[in-house]
């Protein structure tokens, strides 16, 4: 099977790492990829919001599977132009990707579906929104209704606080087309997770669950980022509660945007508050988490290929279940001086070649030079992946691995996982 990845981060070097292991994969193609996924196949230096440049790439390369990784090429209509060419694709249509690309879109599908999540009014108008602002309890939830690159939230402790942010959103356009429709939401209390399923629109399938970390400071401190480190599975989360999130939210979502017409092939991300009332949705997306993606997928023990192409074909039904390996796998980001803000790039890496037997380097801002150093070139540099017998023991071994690694500026928490520990 020729198969290409879309995107140039680390969940897409974690996806090109998991098909590059399938007996299937015979061509893997990357585009743009980045150093790491060089390694695994053919880079090809088209942008991952090239539409036309991806599709005609699929189809000169007669390439039989594509798997998107990031949300913005799904939101511009990646996958309803590869699916016209005849090209089994997993991610959803333009149409299921609003599911990410319209938080208010994505209440409203909620209320019809019944699906808990926090209360919340759509504005886009400021004296509106400040109007209704008077009778919100804090703290209060401010949320860009587009997609904002993880800038979009900003939890506000007081209201003069959520003022500001409607302000920056409605008034001074300070996130854009993203921001000039705006949620205030209900704050949720609670511990964070995300679930994950495999869908072509009719079987659905739990992937394992993760927890992320998206402030960039020890103890969830400083400012939010894409994503700082992850663990899989989840202790805290069992058997029936996933299934209290598959039968409550994702089978529920899914048949209301059947209902409406749209038939999901792809990976539906559920960001949930496990609170006191149970779970309640933070947000969908329409693709694998990042760095979510780095700590489950080293943990499946299926042929993803034959997962990922029996989802885009829809034929999922016919497909035995996904395997796991047991244990655990811990996944920590390593990022560029000055991370989330602007930050350094340039600067060489060392210490890769020596990491620990096992741990796994995904790539995300790197590239590699004529002479072969590697080099930063993103604010997330590398997601360094160890798996063990326990999340202690596959901590350890990510720690160990961070310990040989450098570059000027390199940055990162030191407690993924850490409240795991007993
Ligand atoms: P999101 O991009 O919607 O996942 O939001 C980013 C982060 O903001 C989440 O991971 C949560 O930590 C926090 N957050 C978002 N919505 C809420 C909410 N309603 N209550 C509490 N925290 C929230
Ligand atoms: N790690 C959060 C995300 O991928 O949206």
């Amino acid at each position: 099977m020729r198969v290409l990845v879309v995107g140039s981060g680390g969940r897409e070097h974690a996806l090109a790492w998991a098909l590059a292991h399938s007996p299937h994969v015979t061509d893997l193609l990357i585009a743009p990829g980045n150093a790491g996924t060089a390694e695994l196949g053919e880079n090809v230096p088209v942008p991952a919001n090239d539409i036309a440049g991806l599709t005609a790439l699929a189809r000169e390369r007669r390439v039989e599977l594509v798997v998107v990784g990031p949300e913005e090429p799904l939101a511009r209509g990646l996958a309803d132009q590869l699916r016209a060419a005849g090209i089994p694709t997993l991610g959803p249509d333009a149409a299921g990707a609003r599911i990410e690309s319209s938080k208010a879109w994505a209440k409203e599908v909620m209320a019809a579906a019944g699906v808990p999540t926090a209360r919340a009014q759509r504005f886009t108008r400021l004296a509106d929104a400040l109007a209704a602002l008077a009778d919100w309890p804090t703290p209060v939830v401010v949320k860009a209704s587009g997609l904002a690159a993880g800038k979009g939230v900003i939890v506000a402790g007081s209201r003069a606080e959520a003022e500001q942010a409607l302000r920056w959103m409605l008034e001074a356009g300070g996130l854009g087309e993203a921001g000039r429709e705006v949620l205030l939401e209900e704050y949720l209390e609670g511990r964070e997770v995300s679930c994950f399923a495999l869908t072509d629109g009719e079987s659905v399938v739990p992937l394992l669950p993760a927890c992320d970390y998206k402030r960039v400071g020890d103890n969830d401190t400083g400012p939010n980022t894409g994503g700082m480190g992850a663990y899989s599975p989840v202790p805290w989360l069992d058997a029936s509660q996933q299934q209290v999130v598959l039968e409550r939210i994702m089978r529920p979502t899914l048949a209301e945007l059947a209902q409406r017409g749209i038939r999901y092939r792809g990976i539906l991300y559920a960001g949930l508050m496990m609170t006191a009332d149970g779970p309640k949705v933070l947000e969908f997306n329409c693709r694998l988490g990042d760095p979510e993606a780095q700590a489950v997928l080293p943990l499946l023990a299926s042929d993803a290929a034959a997962l990922f192409a029996a989802a885009a074909l829809g034929e999922l039904a016919h497909q035995p279940l996904p395997q796991w390996h047991d244990g655990a796998a811990v996944t920590v980001v390593l990022a560029s001086g000055g991370y989330p803000g602007p930050s350094e790039t340039g600067k060489p890496i060392s210490g890769l070649a020596d990491l620990p037997e096992g741990v796994l380097a995904f790539h995300a801002g790197t590239r590699r030079d004529p002479d072969g150093t590697l080099r930063t070139a993103g604010g997330r540099v590398l997601a360094l992946t160890a798996r063990g017998r326990t999340i202690a023991e596959a901590r350890a071994l990510a720690y160990a691995a961070v310990a040989r690694v450098q570059f000027p500026g390199m940055h990162y928490r030191r407690d993924i996982a850490a409240r795991e520990l007993r």
